[in-house]
């Protein structure tokens, strides 16, 4: 393994990807080293070798001490995704980690994976493995014992477009729930159409995407075409139900007729695809972009009672508010 040292030797912070020791399932991690981070010097030091094995104890005893976080090289990362993918289904089903650390991981995994499918040409296999994402997210985030507003803390509020469409996947089963849907193959669909709805995104320039500031008639006009690209890329599948497709091409609908790309209105737009509208804001506005900050949750219900308060359905919005501010 090699790091690309400066001129003192010391591995520069780009050279690692922090993980929680959560993360860690005791006799499954092997070959990969584990870094720590001293807080006095920045500096990163190898703290377990690839061949030393992990115990459960070796675990407990990290989690409770000073080194909460682990570092992986960039260069191992691939390889620890592929640990943690593994896992997951029998880490999501394991009862003695707390559900919270669960989600934690589930939620690494989900972004691994659409990272990675997002941007595939293979769209068989990608909505294969979304699929499994899917059940994975229903399974974790229907367990009674999770208090929504403590899993939007554990998420990552980046700008990258898989870390988007992961959070709202969340949200849309969240949401899909508190508004009556409850049959686990319906929120299964839900999560899958939550992580393809901006598929289309993927054949708009990057430069565009995540534009610092206003963006010109024209720029606009390109970023209005991804429902429909990713619609037309997904409608002639039979293993996509029509909320699914809804939700892909819907999601910027407004209510009152003012969105796009069709601008219909009311009872014209799919339920699904107005659960979707109100995570992808929500999302959106809470989220950091390269430019500014993500807000926090009252500011962006504020600017969405103020500036969109007939965009969204009306239950469903307050749905969410009541959702995101239990404790
Ligand atoms: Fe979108």
């Amino acid at each position: 393994m090699s790091l690309t040292m400066n001129s003192k030797g010391v591995a520069r912070r780009s050279d690692f990807v922090a993980i929680s020791a959560a993360m860690i399932v005791p006799t499954r991690l092997c070959g990969i080293s584990l870094y720590v981070c001293d807080q006095e010097d920045g500096q990163y030091r190898l703290f377990r070798a690839p061949n030393v094995p992990i115990t459960l104890e070796w675990v407990e005893r990290l989690e409770q001490g000073r080194h909460r976080k682990l570092f992986v090289s960039t260069h191992e990362h691939q390889e620890f995704q592929r640990y943690l993918q593994e896992n997951i289904k029998e880490m999501v089903a394991d009862e003695s980690i707390p559900t919270t650390q669960r989600f934690a991981l589930l939620n690494e995994v989900v972004r691994g994976v659409l990272g990675k499918e997002l941007n595939s040409s293979d769209l068989d296999a990608s909505i294969a493995k979304t699929e499994e994402m899917g059940h994975h997210v229903v399974e974790l985030v229907c367990r009674s014992n999770v208090i929504s507003s403590e899993l939007c803390k554990l998420l990552y509020h980046d700008f990258h477009t898989f870390t988007h469409v992961a959070n709202v996947s969340y949200y849309c089963v969240m949401l899909a729930k508190e508004c009556g849907i409850t049959a686990p193959d319906e929120l299964r669909k839900v999560a899958v159409g939550a992580m393809l709805h901006d598929l289309g995104k993927s054949e708009i320039s990057g430069a565009i995407l995540t534009k610092p500031g206003k963006l010109t008639d024209h720029e606009f006009r390109i970023i209005k075409t991804h429902p429909t690209i990713g619609f037309l890329r997904l409608s002639k599948r039979t293993d996509l139900s029509f909320g699914q497709l809804m939700m892909v091409y819907q999601h910027h609908e407004h209510l009152d007729g003012t969105g796009y790309p069709v601008q219909v209105s009311g009872s014209e737009i799919h339920p699904w695809a107005r659960i979707c509208a109100v995570a992808d804001v929500f999302e959106a506005l809470t989220s950091n972009r390269p430019y500014r900050a993500g807000m926090n949750k009252d500011d962006a219900f504020r600017i969405m009672d103020r500036q969109m308060g007939t965009f969204f359905d009306v239950e469903v919005y307050e749905q969410w508010k009541t959702l995101m501010q239990k404790h």
